[in-house]
């Protein structure tokens, strides 16, 4: 869910209507807004996207009032409906609360308040809270000491953001395990989810910390811990620029961020390798002895991340020789995985924000593990209780389907997985020396492919009647496979599988009839023939009970044509990094695909971008 809040000189309904607009991508399920005004508290929320909420608001405006929080939610507890909407107030109407996460007691402390005879409106667990608060502000008089006495009772995550009549000019924030941070400008204060929210006002942002409760207000910002002792504050500067998270032309985020992958790959590869095929990463901060004493490799991560993850687990074990899992994070710490202070784990988030992979590293270094975080967010929590961090430059991506954050999610992982090779002197030096080098030309390669896609934007308005499609690929392949198919159950909302080619045979070819389209990543004839052959051979075996192939093959590979019903040539790379090309034009099929059968590419229904809940 995204959240905002404000105070300042400005009217709060404009500012947080804007800020909300600008988070819309973790939740687009229902949004709303409250205002301090005339000493009283007026709210307006509806279900559905944002629209709906601006619409009411243009029916029926809000007083005018300088202090206001707003919320876009992704359903947890309820239905999207206008009455679990956030904000929710007491019954008196003088407090209002919005909230992400997951409060676990509710149950309990609806009952509670229930036998004190509270009536509360909502099947939603943040009522709870808007009642709770009401309580004890009526008691100490004061929001965020009531805030803190509240947040003392509840177990979960959760983010909270609340106003009070009784105190205008305040908005009280308090965090746990979910993100929040504050905006500070020139006499007007922010608070939000992300600093997306308030980069076209300020970019002088204060991170909080755990267990922490914020106060803002006409004086400036105040930060204790759930017991009251004042916190340290950490500021630090918002680098991103508000322009990149505009659509600049593009009718989607999505294609904007599919046509900047050249420049995302680029940057996260920049000052980490240089002309002699050597790698630069000091900024991960663990020393270079205990990389080497690493004995084991573990990749946690979800969704798209995961895929990357999957690709990683080829490049480490090949350049590393070290054995490598990857997993995915919603699993890992309930099977009891083995791991020591030799184990390096690698969690992988676009967002950082990701709970399912935040509690595996959790799980992780309580173990003794290392954790190396793969992130693309500054400052958000999954690398901030990381041991160290390589950040992906991709910029903001704002469409909820991951792709620029992909693409440099490999790239990231291919860095690491050299950078342990080159330390631990295998007997892949001159290898490793030459990949490096082959790296510098990727951002070149992206550009090229995303210049020749208009066969396969072709293919996939031609494709948008069908039902199923299906995807094989091999070794690498195979993940490019998943992400292939992943893309497009999240945009166009079809039956869309990913197999491993050789698995084909032992079930999934069962599905293969007349006119099936079935994309098939092939290797590269060069490097490792036998893959190339044994996938010559899957096409064949698939055309041959009437699919319709796509192949995605390297340019010059003569040996697929035969099979190919259509053909979609990527330049030649070396077998580990072909999915830097070959994901890009699946990425475009995707994208097209859903927007021939009506869909909004940059809001799919039901998904967020970033998960705050297990
Ligand atoms: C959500 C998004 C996916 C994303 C996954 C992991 O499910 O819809 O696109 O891949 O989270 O997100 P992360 O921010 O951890 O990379």
């Amino acid at each position: 869910c995204g959240i905002v809040g404000y105070v300042g000189g400005q009217s709060a309904q404009d500012v947080v209507v804007a800020g909300l607009k600008r988070l819309e991508y973790r939740g687009y399920d229902s949004a709303g807004v409250a205002v301090l005004a005339d000493g009283g508290l007026a709210a307006a929320k509806k279900a559905g996207k944002l629209v709906n909420l601006e619409k009411e608001l243009a029916r029926r405006p809000l007083p005018a009032g300088r202090t206001g929080i707003g919320h876009t939610r992704w359903a947890t507890h309820g239905a999207p409906t206008d009455e679990n909407a956030h904000p929710h107030l007491d019954n008196a109407g003088r407090v209002a609360v919005v909230h992400n996460g997951i409060i676990e007691n509710f149950a309990a402390l609806r009952r509670e308040l229930t036998g004190r005879g509270h009536a509360l409106e909502s099947e939603t667990d943040t009522e709870v809270v808007a009642h709770l608060l009401a309580e004890a502000f009526s008691a100490c008089g004061d929001l965020a000491e009531a805030m803190r006495q509240v947040c003392r009772r509840l177990e979960g995550a959760f983010t909270l953001v609340a106003v009070h009549a009784d105190q205008p000019g305040a908005v009280v924030g308090a965090r746990r395990n979910s993100p929040l941070v504050v905006g500070v400008g020139q006499d007007e204060w922010f608070l939000a989810s992300d600093v997306a929210a308030f980069i076209a006002h300020t970019r002088s942002a204060i991170e909080l910390g755990q267990d922490q409760v914020v106060e803002l207000n006409r004086e400036g910002v105040t930060v204790t811990g759930f017991d009251g002792a004042l916190a340290e504050v950490h500021a630090y500067h918002v680098d991103w620029d508000a322009s990149a998270a505009e659509k600049g032309g593009y009718a989607s985020f999505m294609l904007k961020e599919i046509a900047d992958q050249p420049r995302a790959v680029a940057d996260t590869l920049l000052g980490r390798i240089d002309g002699e095929g050597s790698l630069h990463l000091d900024e991960v901060r663990i020393p270079d002895a205990d990389l080497r004493e690493v004995d084991k490799v573990v990749i946690v991560a979800c969704g798209t991340a995961f895929h990357a993850g999957m690709i990683a687990k080829y490049a480490i074990e090949h350049w590393t020789r070290l054995p490598c899992e990857t997993e995915l994070a919603s699993e890992f710490r309930y099977r009891d995985p083995i791991l020591d202070q030799r184990t390096l784990v690698v969690a992988i988030s676009q967002s950082g924000e990701t709970m399912d992979t935040l509690m595996a590293l959790r799980h992780a270094r309580e173990q003794g593990a290392k954790v190396l975080a793969i992130c693309n967010t500054n400052g958000s929590t999954i690398p901030r209780e990381s041991d160290a961090v390589l950040y992906t430059h991709a910029g903001p991506e704002v469409a909820v389907a991951s792709t620029k954050a992909f693409l440099t999610q490999l790239v990231a992982c291919y860095l690491v997985a050299l950078y342990l090779g080159q330390l631990r002197g295998t007997k892949w030096g001159d290898e490793i020396r030459t990949v490096v080098r082959q790296l510098s030309a990727v951002p070149g390669e992206v550009e090229r492919v995303l210049e020749t896609m208009e066969p396969v934007r072709e293919l996939a308005r031609s494709l948008a009647h069908h039902d199923t499609v299906l995807f094989l690929g091999r070794h690498v392949g195979y993940p490019v496979a998943l992400e292939g198919a992943l893309k497009l159950k999240e945009l166009a909302y079809m039956h869309a599988e990913g197999f491993a080619a050789g698995e084909l045979k032992h079930g999934p070819i069962a599905l293969v009839e007349k006119g099936l389209p079935v994309v098939v990543i092939a290797p590269s004839p060069r490097g490792r023939s036998v893959l190339h052959d044994k996938i010559v051979s899957n096409i064949q075996e698939i055309r041959a009970r009437g699919a319709r192939t796509i192949v995605v093959a390297e340019e010059g590979d003569q040996a697929v044509v035969p099979y190919a019903d259509h053909l979609i040539t990527v330049p030649a790379t070396p077998t580990l990094l072909q999915p830097l090309v070959a994901t890009v034009p699946l990425q475009v099929f995707a994208c097209e695909l859903a927007t021939a059968r009506g869909n909004e590419v940059d809001q799919p229904r039901n998904l967020a971008k970033s998960v705050t809940v297990e």
